[in-house]
C-alpha cells in the first residue's frame, strides 16, 4: 500500500518542540521541510543537530516570511505562547496547524480566538488542532475513554503529580516556588486564567457524559520546605536556585467542575520540590492518575517506564509533543475547520511501527 507523505514545519524547538521534531525526522510518513527557531544559538543549524540525530538538510531559520511561503501540509507550533496572527497567516496559506500552545477545545471564553481560526481555516481550506498531555489527553480523552468501563460514574478525579527536583523544568521560578506561603496564597503565581485553559477538557468529559458544567470552583494549598532545597531549571543543568526553608516548596491546585449540584470532575495538580517538604501529600513517581468513583471504581496511573537510572521520568512535555505529532496525518486529512478530539475520533497514528 502506498502511504501518502505529510510535509511538516516544526515551529519552535523547546522541550515539547524537540520531541515533535525528533518524531518528524524519524517517522517515514513525514517529510520535514522547515524548522523555525528564535534562539540565535540554533540559527543555521541542521534540524538533526538540534535533537542529536544525523543531518537532515533542513536548516533552522528565523525567517518567518520564508517559512510562511514554504509548501507544507502542516505546522507543529510549539512556541511559548499562542500567536493568533501567525496562526491566521499559516492557515490562510494552506497549512494545517497542530499546537500545544492553545487554544485547545472551544469554550465561550475563547470564542473570539476560535472564530478567528475558523475563518482562517475556511479561507485556506485547512484545519487547526489544539493538542497536549494536559489539557489534551490525561484529563479528557483518557477519562472519557475509561468511562466505557463503568456501569455508573459518581466522580472523576484527574491528578497530575510532578516532582520538580527529579524532573527539573524552566517553569519552577515562574510558578512561585520559594515565595512566602501566605503571600502566594493571596496572590498565586499560576495565572488565574489557567483553569479556563483546562475548562475545554472538563467540558469534553462532562458533556460527553451528557451533563453540563454549572460552575467551576478552585482551591489552592501550599507545602513548605523543611530545609533549603537547591534546584536546577533543566535536566542535566547545574543547580542555580534555592528554595529557602519555610518558603513554598509544594503547590496543590484543585479545580472542580460541578454538575447537578455535585462535583463531577476534579483536577488536582500536585507540584512538589522533592521530599523535604511538609505536608507530604503523595509519594511515588511523577505521573498522571485517573480515578473514577462509581460502579465499579477504577484507577489508572500513566507514567514513564523505568529508565537506565532506575527512575521513572515525568514524560508530560515529550508526550505533549508526541500526542500532537502523531495526530498530524489525521489533522491534515480532516475536513477544514477546528478539529477537536471528538472530530478526530480514535486516531490511528502512522509510521510508528518501523
Ligand atoms: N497542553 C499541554 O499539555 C502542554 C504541556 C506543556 C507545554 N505546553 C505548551 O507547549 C508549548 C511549548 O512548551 P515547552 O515546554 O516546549 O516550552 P519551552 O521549552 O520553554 O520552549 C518554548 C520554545 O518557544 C520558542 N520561543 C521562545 N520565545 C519565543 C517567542 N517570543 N515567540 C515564539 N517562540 C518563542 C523557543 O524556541 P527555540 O528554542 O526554537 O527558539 C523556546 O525554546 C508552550 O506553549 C506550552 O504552554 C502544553
Amino acid at each position: 500500500m502506498t502511504q501518502r507523505k505529510y510535509r511538516v514545519i516544526q515551529w519552535a524547538t523547546g522541550v515539547v518542540g524537540q520531541a515533535a521534531l525528533k518524531h518528524f525526522i524519524e517517522n517515514p510518513v513525514i517529510d520535514l521541510v522547515g524548522v523555525a527557531v528564535t534562539n540565535p544559538d540554533k540559527l543555521g543549524k541542521d534540524a538533526g543537530d538540534l535533537v542529536g540525530l544525523p543531518p537532515t538538510g533542513v536548516i533552522a531559520t528565523d525567517n518567518v516570511e520564508a517559512l510562511v511561503a514554504l509548501d507544507a501540509d502542516c505546522v507543529f507550533f510549539a512556541g511559548l505562547v499562542k500567536d493568533l496572527d501567525l496562526f491566521e497567516r499559516l492557515l490562510r496559506s494552506g497549512k494545517n496547524i497542530v499546537s500545544p500552545a492553545g487554544p485547545f477545545f472551544p469554550t465561550d471564553r475563547y470564542k473570539a480566538d476560535f472564530d478567528r481560526l475558523e475563518a482562517a481555516c475556511a479561507a485556506g481550506g485547512t484545519s487547526f488542532h489544539g493538542c497536549g498531555v494536559h489539557p489534551g489527553f490525561s484529563g479528557d480523552i483518557l477519562p472519557l475513554t475509561l468511562t466505557r468501563l463503568m456501569n455508573r460514574v459518581d466522580l472523576i478525579e484527574v491528578t497530575e503529580v510532578i516532582d520538580k527536583i527529579r524532573n527539573p523544568m524552566v517553569y519552577t521560578e515562574m510558578m512561585g516556588f520559594g515565595r512566602d506561603p501566605e503571600e502566594l496564597l493571596a496572590n498565586p503565581s499560576r495565572s488565574a486564567e489557567a483553569p479556563y485553559a483546562f475548562e475545554g477538557s472538563m467540558r469534553m468529559v462532562v458533556e460527553g457524559l451528557g451533563k453540563s458544567i454549572e460552575r467551576l470552583t478552585t482551591r489552592l494549598e501550599v507545602a513548605t520546605a523543611i530545609q533549603d532545597i537547591p534546584y536546577s531549571l533543566g535536566i542535566g543543568l547545574p543547580d542555580t536556585g534555592v528554595v529557602k526553608q519555610g518558603t513554598v516548596a509544594g503547590q496543590h491546585f484543585e479545580w472542580t467542575a460541578w454538575a447537578d449540584g455535585k462535583p463531577l470532575i476534579v483536577y488536582h495538580f500536585y507540584w512538589v520540590m522533592g521530599e523535604h517538604v511538609t505536608p507530604q501529600w503523595l509519594t511515588g513517581p511523577s505521573c498522571y492518575k485517573v480515578a473514577i468513583h462509581g460502579d465499579p471504581p477504577l484507577e489508572v496511573h500513566l507514567m514513564g517506564g523505568i529508565g537506565e537510572d532506575g527512575e521513572r521520568p515525568f514524560l508530560g512535555l515529550p508526550w505533549t509533543g508526541l500526542v500532537g505529532a502523531t495526530a498530524v496525518p489525521a489533522v491534515c486529512d480532516a475536513a477544514p475547520g477546528i478539529v477537536t478530539h471528538l472530530d478526530l475520533g480514535i486516531v490511528q497514528p502512522k509510521g510508528l511501527v518501523r
